[in-house]
């Protein structure tokens, strides 16, 4: 058996302090938000609490999907990349950025390239599917397991939170995909937005509908996203059978009095037969005394 945690929209506070140049762009208008608002949303005590559980419960592997910074400042990603040091090693947990590590333009070296251990194949997963130049998507094999990780981050105008696969990651991801199905492997894909089509031109995936597709034609058992901040399941019929797509709620959402509270969650992942068995528990931090509990508990499929 294999269990994966699954944690997304980090949206790490406190947020450093701002020097004037780095705020004359968009910058500008969600530094503002963030001071209005954002930051009462998004609290470090909250995620502090989910990664304890986390660290105890010592699953085999974690994926964080995206928004893991706000509003991309520079120093915004070396405390990122301090938070990822202490969840785990880069063999311990695998990375995809979100919009908001592509909240403006910024030259790699100052922004996700920090992260880069934690955003690469590993050595299993790339004798099965070389990385692409595109970096994304990159394999990892974990035994019967095999993550593929996208990234749909860009950078976008103000207001604007959508992202994109584009024509390049699309056509590796349907190549993994089917290499992977042919190894019989559990096919895991990672990707920040929603791979749902109808999400909106403004937050949602430009290419869901094309995404979508490639998932069911070519076969997958688990998505993962975040970027919607809500717990959602949908099952997706496949050419090899069931997949499930699910959203998590972000990490650090407080919880007093307001929905969806801060959750990961974590799958336990058996063959079974010629099949699959899949729980998935969700690890909830309730308010007052602020504690994770189990919120759910669900067998998704069982061959
Ligand atoms: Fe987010
Ligand atoms: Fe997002």
């Amino acid at each position: 058996m294999f269990t994966l945690a699954h944690l997304s929209d980090i949206h790490l506070s406190p947020m450093p302090r701002a020097k004037r140049r780095d705020l004359l762009n968009k910058r500008a208008i969600g530094y503002v938000n963030w001071h209005r608002g954002r930051k009462f949303v998004h609290r470090r005590e909250v995620l502090d609490l989910l990664t304890r559980d986390l660290h105890e419960r010592k699953p085999d592997h974690i994926a964080v999907t995206g928004d893991l910074v706000n509003l991309g400042l520079p120093e915004e990603f070396l405390r990122a990349a301090e938070w990822l040091n202490h969840l785990g090693s880069p063999g311990e947990v695998t990375a995809i950025p979100g919009n908001h590590d592509a909240y403006v333009r910024i030259h790699p070296e100052a922004g996700t390239l920090h992260w880069r251990p934690y955003m690469e194949a590993n050595a299993d997963g790339k004798a099965l599917v070389p990385t692409p130049e595109t970096q994304f998507p990159f394999v990892r094999r974990f035994g019967d397991v095999a993550v593929v990780a996208l990234s749909s981050a860009i950078p976008t105008m103000p207001f604007i939170a959508a992202g994109k696969i584009g024509t390049a990651q699309r056509a590796a991801l349907a190549n993994a995909l089917e290499t992977l199905g042919r190894e019989g492997l559990f096919r895991v894909v990672l990707v920040h937005h929603p791979p749902l089509p109808g999400q909106g031109w403004h937050r949602g995936l430009r290419d869901a509908g094309k995404v979508k597709h490639i998932f069911k034609r070519h076969g997958v058992e688990l998505v993962l996203h975040g970027h919607d901040h809500v717990h959602m399941v949908q099952e997706l019929e496949t050419s090899s059978g069931p997949g499930f797509v699910i959203g998590v709620p972000s990490a650090s959402e407080a919880v007093a009095g307001r929905a969806p509270a801060a959750r990961y969650n974590e799958y336990a992942i058996a063959r079974n037969g010629n099949g699959w068995r899949v729980e998935m528990v969700g690890r909830a931090v309730a308010a007052s005394p602020e504690h994770v509990w189990e919120c759910e508990r669900r067998v998704l499929r069982e061959r």
